[in-house]
């Protein structure tokens, strides 16, 4: 009897055990006629190890762990909101405004000025002390979580009038657009502006005379038309000073030659940390190679147009998200003697050491650029990538 029981209690156990297994498919094996799908990110990653490892050398270990990680963003305080105590409620949290921090002024920080593109501006080890502050826009505000503070933003409040206080983004995006530092009165392209993060920013400075926004994608226009709408009162945009298009920004540097007096070109490149993340949109998909591939000649031809687009003496900034020297160093280098091959415009690069160092408390720089300065992922500070390189147009 007890054998009886003992082998029902087996078979029941059994079939409890058969009803948990999960069904399986049977799948024909076959010789693949197609390539084997490798995901996006995969792909991203292999690629960024195979180049990466050889220009970052020991400092990609710790940038890749960082790139995997969770993002650190940053509020972008909207001054166009009259949500109340935006900035307090922020500050209660431990956020910080890191633009308008007090300036060490014992830190060896460098004199803004130009430099000769072919030189490195890294060769002088010996900064000599700063005689004098450059100016930051004090208009923008971005409040960050201290390093090591991995806290999230709640999502952002509308005031009465549904105007909201504050935008989030990779706080080292905000960097490009304090480095084209824009002046009262001046004539603003933004050549590659949607989803609008940086079209916010520029807008911030209460500066801005005039302002084109534009972007080649249509439904991305509308989400930069969405988001100023939801940040800008109505009025401000009835004013006519924001002028929005949806065109190729290569264009415009023929029809708008020597136009505005900042220009800001923002390109699409390999989105680094969303290409590592995201299978989403991601460009380093099997049928996205050739656009891949051609990145770096669509980057030059943007900055070009750019080039073409600001007046004499004026300024541009050229901006990725990516860490690839390609579409960085590569890229402006190149545009600097096509323009003055293919053009006669001279444009000089302007050295933007003293710039890093005023930010180096926040954000990790790269230390060894020929052109321009990179913001590097960091665990503590994980911002970035974001590279820039602020040039001026001569003549
Ligand atoms: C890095 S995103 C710009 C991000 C934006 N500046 C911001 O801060 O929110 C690059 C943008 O370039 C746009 N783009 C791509 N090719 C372009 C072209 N030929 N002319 C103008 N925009 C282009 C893409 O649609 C994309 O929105």
């Amino acid at each position: 009897m007890a054998a009886y029981v003992c082998t029902r209690y087996c078979i029941n156990k059994f079939k409890d055990s058969i009803r948990f297994i999960p069904r399986r498919y049977r799948v024909k094996t076959k010789w693949a006629a197609t390539r084997p799908k490798f995901p996006a990110t995969e792909l991203a990653l292999h690629n960024f190890d195979t180049s990466y490892s050889i220009q970052l050398r020991d400092l990609w270990p710790s940038i890749r762990v960082a790139m995997l990680c969770e993002q650190k963003y940053g509020a972008l305080i909207n001054s166009f909101s009259s949500a109340p105590n935006v900035i307090i409620d922020l500050e209660a949290r431990g956020c910080k405004d890191f633009i308008s921090r007090p300036i060490d002024c014992s830190r060896n920080e460098v004199h803004p000025s130009s430099q000769d593109s072919t030189t490195s501006h890294r060769d002088s080890t010996e900064l000599e002390p700063a005689a004098f502050q450059p100016s930051i826009s004090p208009d923008i505000k971005c409040l960050i979580f201290p390093q090591g503070d991995i806290s999230r933003f709640k999502p952002s409040r509308p005031d009465s009038s549904g105007i909201l206080g504050y935008y989030l983004l990779d706080a080292a995006s905000v960097l490009p657009v304090l480095a084209l530092d824009v002046q009262p009165g001046h004539t603003v392209l933004d050549l590659c502006a949607a989803p609008g993060g940086k079209t916010l920013a520029l807008l911030q400075t209460h500066s801005v005379n005039y302002l084109w926004a534009n972007d080649l994608s249509g439904s991305r226009t509308m989400r930069l038309r969405r988001t100023l709408q939801s940040y800008l009162p109505k009025e401000f945009l009835d004013e006519n000073k924001i002028h929005i298009t949806s065109t190729d920004g290569r264009q415009l540097g023929m029809t708008e030659e020597k136009r505005f007096d900042r220009v800001l070109v923002d390109v699409p490149c390999t989105t680094d940390r969303h290409s590592a993340m995201v299978e989403e949109n991601n460009i380093f998909k099997r049928s996205r190679t050739k656009e891949r591939q051609k990145l770096p000649l669509l980057q030059t031809q943007l900055l070009l147009a750019g080039i073409q687009a600001t007046r004499q003496g004026g300024h541009l900034v050229y901006s990725t998200c990516s860490l690839s020297q390609l579409q960085n160093e590569c890229v402006v280098q190149q545009a600097i003697s096509l323009a003055q091959q293919e053009l006669g415009i001279a444009v000089q690069v302007q050295d933007l050491r003293w710039f890093a160092q005023r930010f180096s408390d926040t954000f990790h720089f790269a230390p060894q650029l020929s052109v321009g300065e990179l913001v590097l992922p960091y665990l503590c500070a994980n911002f970035g990538p974001i590279y820039m390189c602020k040039l001026q147009r001569m003549n």
